[in-house]
């Protein structure tokens, strides 16, 4: 998270502005077209008061009802013109804004598919879904008020202006004096407000964020009955937002008095003024009439113009944050020319050490050397956090070394197209997933063509056949959500099937089977040995029955590779080993404590 924070500040408010602008492009005529029609329907509405003084000044004094029907069909006219053109300015707007939000999605979705684990573990998952869902919205939002307003607020002011001058300049001076006065106030006031409305932004984050991890892991939060707990947490955090947002709009509030107070002081300014000057005969009662509706617009237009000051500085932080999910650079990729093809499933680690965190003197894995055959069974077996699922990790380049090799069928792992590896290194990983959709859906990840009878293959050599075959629509089975309605074993089981429909040169079992009872990962474990005797086998696992008869076992011990050999070679010369195998063997302790 905290490299995230520094390059969110590094950010300049121009990249932020070019990235975003690149997904106006498409919409860039609705985007214009706003403005245009905003404008035109300001047009309209400032000529109407002036239509309104000349019915009142030359229709209505001088009783010339001819004079009114003409004008006021002017009037009808200009107010359709109006309407229409706002209508479609919303439209429009309404159009651009949607359509930027959707390629935003669309931009930052595509960009997280090409992110390696590190991206993710540095933007966390619900991080990610928060800038997908509510930070876009914001921008949506901003985007569709600044269309329709950039224009129509600053238009409308400078023509509402012009019309008071050309009406009366003595007049208009009044209306000077107030907008300088509602300026100052808001330099004043929206400062503040922006740096309060930036605050809640970051804790609606936080909450979103914890909401997110709560409700996935619901079953935990029951397991525990941490459900008092959790709703406490949840209330003080809203509550504490409810604080926040309250503070923020009494600011934003103390604008109705002030706004009110300037208004109501220059109907009464202008009305004084102005019916002096027409008792001396320099205004007409028309002429005053439109003043104070002149007088409505300037105003309005200026608190419209420091609310949408507000709401752009509010949606800078979520613009700031999309950018960051966009322009952030997967830390994998693939070499210029990569090898499209490999050899065989040997594997060999030269001196790999490797850090998850970069900045940190302590690795996680720290000079290893290993060479594994083609085709060999390897067991390995170490403490928890003892950096098993890393080491395997790097033989599918989920992650790249920071010193030495790692390489597959002879060549750095770096050589080859990431699809090509990842095809040919199949990985069952400890924490597991599989997603909704039936269960022929779920083992075609692996290989999209398999047939029914390659998917019913791979079942029965993961002894998964036997607990589909008992489910009333057997194959077509529906999975829900994250697996939930099958059991630990059998999603495990799952997993391992899905894993071999990808014909594999190596395939990885992390903790594959550790739901799954002896007999039945023996049988698992045994029908591997036959049906695929050319494919390298990789199996970390915690009872040492799971690996006895590997080819070569590894032992790791906090990153290091403590003993490396056969089951009887490790009794012989590994002191580890053989207290865990004696107390395995006796139940009465395990790697992290033995007997
Ligand atoms: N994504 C990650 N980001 C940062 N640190 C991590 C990450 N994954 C693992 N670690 C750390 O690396 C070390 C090794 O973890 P690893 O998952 O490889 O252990 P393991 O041997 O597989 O343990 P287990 O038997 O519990 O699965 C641990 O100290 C862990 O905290
Ligand atoms: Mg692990």
């Amino acid at each position: 998270m905290e490299e995230v924070t520094k390059s969110y500040e590094s950010l300049t408010a121009k990249q932020c502005i070019s990235t975003l602008s690149g997904y106006i492009r498409q919409f860039r005529i609705p985007s214009l077209l706003t403005p245009v029609f905003m404008v035109i329907e300001v047009l309209m509405e400032t000529i109407i008061p002036y239509l309104m003084a000349d019915i009142i000044d030359n229709g209505v004094s001088k009783g010339d009802l001819a004079h009114i029907y003409r004008v006021g069909a002017l009037m009808v006219a200009f107010a359709l013109v109006s309407l229409t053109a706002g209508c479609l300015g919303a439209v429009f707007a309404a159009k651009a804004s949607a359509g930027l939000s959707m390629n935003l999605r669309n931009a930052m979705y595509r960009n997280i598919q090409t992110f390696s684990f590190s991206n993710i573990d540095r933007f966390s998952t619900p991080g990610l879904i928060t800038r997908l869902t509510t930070d876009v919205t914001n921008v949506q939002n901003a985007y569709q008020m600044l269309l329709r307003m950039c224009m129509r607020a600053p238009v409308s002011l400078i023509l509402a202006m012009i019309m008071s001058f050309v009406i009366s300049a003595r007049l208009a001076l009044v209306y000077l004096v107030a907008v300088i006065f509602l300026v100052l106030f808001f330099c004043m006031i929206i400062p503040k407000v922006t740096s309060y409305f930036s605050k809640v932004f970051v804790k609606y984050d936080d909450l979103n964020e914890s909401v997110q991890e709560n409700v996935s892991a619901i079953r935990v939060v029951k397991a525990f009955v941490r459900e008092d707990a959790e709703k406490e947490k949840f209330e003080k955090a809203v509550g504490n937002l409810y604080g926040m947002f309250v503070r923020a709009e009494k600011m934003i509030i103390t604008n109705m008095p002030v706004m009110q107070f300037t208004v109501y002081g220059c109907i009464l300014a202008i009305s004084w003024f102005g019916a002096n000057m027409i008792v001396y005969g320099s205004l007409s009662t028309g002429e005053l009439m439109s003043m104070l509706t002149y007088c409505m617009n300037i105003l309005m237009n200026l608190m419209m113009l420091s609310v949408i000051f507000v709401m752009m500085t509010m949606s800078a932080a979520s613009a700031k944050r999309i950018t960051e999910v966009i322009r952030e650079e997967s830390d994998l990729s693939d070499p210029k020319d990569p090898l499209t093809t490999v050899k065989d499933g040997s594997i060999t680690f030269e001196n790999v050490s490797f850090g998850y965190n970069k900045t940190a003197s302590e690795k996680v894995l720290r000079n290893i050397n290993l060479k594994i055959e083609s085709g060999q069974t390897i067991g390995i077996i170490g403490g928890t956090g003892s950096a098993k699922s890393t080491l395997v990790s790097l033989i599918c380049r989920l992650y790249d070394v920071d010193e030495g090799s790692v390489k597959v069928g002879g060549a750095d792992v770096r050589d080859y197209s990431m699809e090509v590896l990842r095809n040919r290194v199949a990985i069952v990983l400890q924490q597991n997933n599989i997603f909704s959709g039936s269960i022929l859906d779920n083992l075609r990840w692996g290989d999209p063509d398999a047939t029914d009878e390659e998917c019913i293959r791979a079942c029965r050599m993961a002894s998964a056949d036997e607990f589909i075959e008992n489910f009333p629509e057997k194959y077509e089975t529906h999975i829900e959500q994250g697996g939930s309605n099958v059991s630990g074993g059998q999603k495990q089981r799952l997993c391992i099937a899905r894993a071999l429909l990808k014909d594999p040169k190596i395939i990885i079992f992390d903790d594959s089977t550790s739901a799954v009872d002896t007999a039945t990962d023996a049988r698992i474990r045994k029908s591997l040995k036959n049906s695929m005797p050319d494919v390298t086998k990789i199996i970390i696992a915690q009872r040492i029955s799971s690996i006895q008869d590997a080819d070569a076992i590894i032992v790791l011990d906090d990153g290091i590779i403590s003993g490396f050999g056969t089951h009887e070679e490790l009794l012989k010369n590994n002191e580890i080993y053989r207290d865990v195998y004696g107390s395995q063997i006796s139940g009465t302790g395990d790697f992290d404590r033995p007997a």
